[in-house]
């Protein structure tokens, strides 16, 4: 994906806490990953993700998400757009984002975006993903990174990584040991991506060596 001696540029999108947008950026400063973060955007103000970006010197954008409750309206679209377009991201990363992402920002962005899921896809797509494994009873569960598409959680698969669902596992503690997983599955993917040793060939990513 990357042939140029241009550093592999990073656009990351989140709402919340920030867990994965830390274990990135921690990846992108140790050189595992050969990336620079050009900017954070979050729909949420106070987001935590925004101050710990801020605190590591990362350019760190609220832009507002207009009146709906799941996704941008058109004006927000058009801003989150012009964001990663001047920030001249090569890959759009999706961290805890809580918006669906469709229309236009996927034709600018196709093939572009990849987000990360708290359960093996296509097995619990949607909110609370730990708490739908842990009420149906699987005895494991685990992490998708995927690309985006049109759809909710339905992209290619890019890797997958199983968790143990536990006797006596609450939601939170599931939760829990699905974000330690997050944490090194998702620089790892992105480090193949920054490095171009993945592409994508319909519903298959085709990977030169696997992660
Ligand atoms: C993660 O659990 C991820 O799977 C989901 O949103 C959560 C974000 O957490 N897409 P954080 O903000 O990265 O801590």
């Amino acid at each position: 994906m990357n042939n140029s001696q241009r550093p592999f540029r990073l656009g990351i999108l989140g709402s919340g806490k920030g867990s994965n947008f830390v274990a990135i950026a921690d990846a992108c400063a140790a050189g595992v990953l050969p990336a620079t973060i050009a900017v954070v955007v979050s729909d949420v103000a106070t987001a935590p993700m925004l101050e710990r970006a801020r605190e590591r010197g990362l350019p760190a954008r609220f832009i507002a998400p207009g009146n709906f409750r799941t996704k941008l309206d058109e004006a927000a679209e058009t801003a989150y757009i012009k964001a990663l377009r001047e920030a001249e991201v090569d890959l759009v990363v999706l961290a805890g984002f809580m918006r669906i992402l469709k229309g236009e920002f996927l034709r600018e962005f196709a093939h572009r975006v990849v987000n990360i899921h708290p359960s093996l896809l296509p097995s619990f797509p949607g909110l609370e993903a730990w708490k739908q494994a842990l009420d149906y009873g699987v005895k494991y569960t685990g992490v998708t990174v995927h690309f985006v598409d049109q759809g909710v959680d339905t992209g290619p698969i890019l890797a997958q990584q199983t968790v143990p669902v536990l006797g006596g596992d609450t939601p939170a503690t599931l939760h829990a040991r699905i974000q330690e997983a997050e944490r090194t599955l998702y620089p790892a993917v992105l480090a193949a991506l920054a490095r171009g040793e993945v592409r994508v060939d319909g519903r298959q990513t085709i990977w030169r060596a696997p992660v």
